[in-house]
Order: structure tokens, then C-alpha cells, then sequence
């Protein structure tokens, strides 16, 4: 089984690959924590992954709050994996894995990292296509060496001490912390997609079908990115910037 948070598509990817390659079904963690879906049995698993992306150079707040949550039934020592896409570089994200599957008596074998385009737009910009196909490509030929090291259940111990932060820490809309900067511009056409895409059902629409947001934000862009009117913005600073989706993958109801 591989539990995958993915807002723009590269971790879904990630998982795909690895998921046709080993086998496993992938569950969206965006749905579990949407549905309330804590519990699951991996009896019959022989592999036990969590692909995520990175965020602030740790686990996201909502993929934290999935694991926290998370009730496993049937582990009897699989082969228990994170893979970890990144923009640039990745961080205390394997210690933060350890240390959370560690409190379940879950132990982590192998941890990897794969660099795939950045969607956090707010210090970047979206590659131009071209460098993203090389990117998309490069990251290919890398999940497949990674695919091939866990279907060989190679160990690779992460680092164990508990690392500074576990998770990039949600925010209140409401404190006006940084996640009140997100919000739908002239362009908006009250689709309602940004609700639907919401892995934590922040975003709530008005009498005209508007969005405002509300509650525990855990940043992930998938409203900012997925909105197809490109309506969705963050302050003043992603008017003038592309937007991102993995083009590979389906991320409908994921
Ligand atoms: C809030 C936020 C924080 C991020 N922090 C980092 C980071 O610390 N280092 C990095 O290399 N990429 C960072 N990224 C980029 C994502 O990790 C990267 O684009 C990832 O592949 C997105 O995965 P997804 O398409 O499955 O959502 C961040 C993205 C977001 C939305």
C-alpha cells in the first residue's frame, strides 16, 4: 500500500511508478483526510510506502495530521519506505518519517528523494516546458533506479534523531498568518473546483459560488495551481507567474 499527499501531481507520479512497478494501490491522503479514512489493513502487503512532498524542508502539515491519525492493521515487518519529491532539495523529512512511524511501532527502512518541478511559486517560478520535460524525464530514470532499490528491499537507514520540526505547521486562515494571503481574483468563474481540490476543506464558496478560505490551510497550492480560470492567487505575488500540474497523472478526486 503507498499513502500519497500530492497537490500538483509529482508525488502522485512518484507513487504511480512505484505502485504499477511493486503492484501496490496508492491511497490519497487528500481524500482519507476529507473522508475521515484513518484505518486500513496491509495484511496482505509486502510494501508499505509514503510519498510526499517536501515542505519547508519537512513532512506537510496535512500528511502529519494523516500519519497521526493513521490506524495500521496487519504489519508484520514489510519493507516500509518514504519517498520525498522536492524542488530543489530535500531536508529533515526522513527524521520526521522515522520519528512519527517510530510512535506507531512502525520502523522506516528506506527513505529517497526525488527532485521534480517546484510549485512553490511564491519564491520560484514554473519552469519554462522544456526544462521541465528534462526535469520530468531526469526524475524518471531516478524513480526507476528507486522503484528497482525497493522492489530489492535495499535498507537505508534515515537519519533517526528527532528533527527540529516534524511538520510544516497548518495555519489558521482566520489568524491572518500567511495563508489569508490566498484568495480568487477578477478571473474567478465560481467553478468550485478549489473546494473540491481542498485536501483539507478550507475553502468554502459564497452565495455566488465564490471562494473564501477558512480553518486549517496547510499550503499545498492545489486550489492556487488546479484552478483552470488561473484565479486563485497568494498576495500580489503570483499574478504575473505560471501555474503547475504534473501532466502525467489524473488528479481528479485525488
Ligand atoms: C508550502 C510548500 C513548501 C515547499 N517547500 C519546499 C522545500 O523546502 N524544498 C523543496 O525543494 N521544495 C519545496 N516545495 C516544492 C515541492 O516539494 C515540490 O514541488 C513537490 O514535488 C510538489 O509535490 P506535489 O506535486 O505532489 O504536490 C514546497 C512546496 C510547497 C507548496
Amino acid at each position: 500500500m503507498i499513502f500519497c499527499f500530492s497537490a500538483t501531481g509529482n508525488s502522485l507520479y512518484a507513487a504511480q511508478r512505484i505502485g504499477d512497478a511493486t503492484n501496490d494501490r496508492i491511497v490519497s491522503i487528500g481524500r482519507a483526510l476529507r473522508n475521515e479514512e484513518f484505518e486500513y489493513d496491509i495484511t496482505n502487503d509486502e510494501y508499505l510506502g509514503f510519498v510526499l512532498p517536501t515542505y519547508a524542508w519537512t513532512l506537510p502539515g496535512a500528511a502529519a495530521a494523516f500519519i497521526e491519525r493513521l490506524i495500521l492493521k496487519g504489519f508484520s515487518g514489510q519493507y516500509v519506505y518514504g519517498v520525498f519529491t522536492c524542488g530543489e532539495s530535500t531536508g529533515s523529512e526522513p527524521a520526521a518519517l522515522f520519528t512519527m512511524l517510530r510512535s506507531k511501532g512502525i520502523p522506516l527502512s528506506a527513505t529517497y528523494d526525488v527532485v521534480m518541478p517546484d510549485n512553490f511559486i511564491v519564491w520560484s517560478e514554473v519552469p519554462p516546458p522544456r526544462k521541465i520535460e528534462q526535469m520530468l524525464n531526469d526524475a524518471k530514470t531516478h524513480l526507476d533506479g528507486i522503484t528497482a532499490s525497493i522492489i530489492r528491499k535495499t535498507p537505508r537507514k534515515p537519519d533517526t534523531a528527532p528533527p527540529k520540526d516534524l511538520y510544516m505547521k497548518m495555519e489558521e486562515v482566520s489568524t491572518k498568518s500567511g495563508t489569508s494571503k490566498l484568495h480568487a481574483d477578477g478571473k474567478c468563474n465560481s467553478c468550485g473546483l478549489c473546494a473540491e481540490a481542498c485536501p483539507m476543506r478550507c475553502i468554502r464558496l459564497d452565495a455566488s459560488g465564490r471562494p473564501y478560505w477558512e480553518g486549517s490551510c496547510t499550503m499545498c497550492f492545489a486550489c492556487l495551481h488546479r484552478c483552470p480560470a488561473n484565479a486563485v492567487q497568494y498576495g500580489n505575488e503570483t499574478q504575473n507567474k505560471g501555474r503547475y500540474i504534473n501532466p502525467e497523472v489524473d488528479l481528479n478526486r485525488f
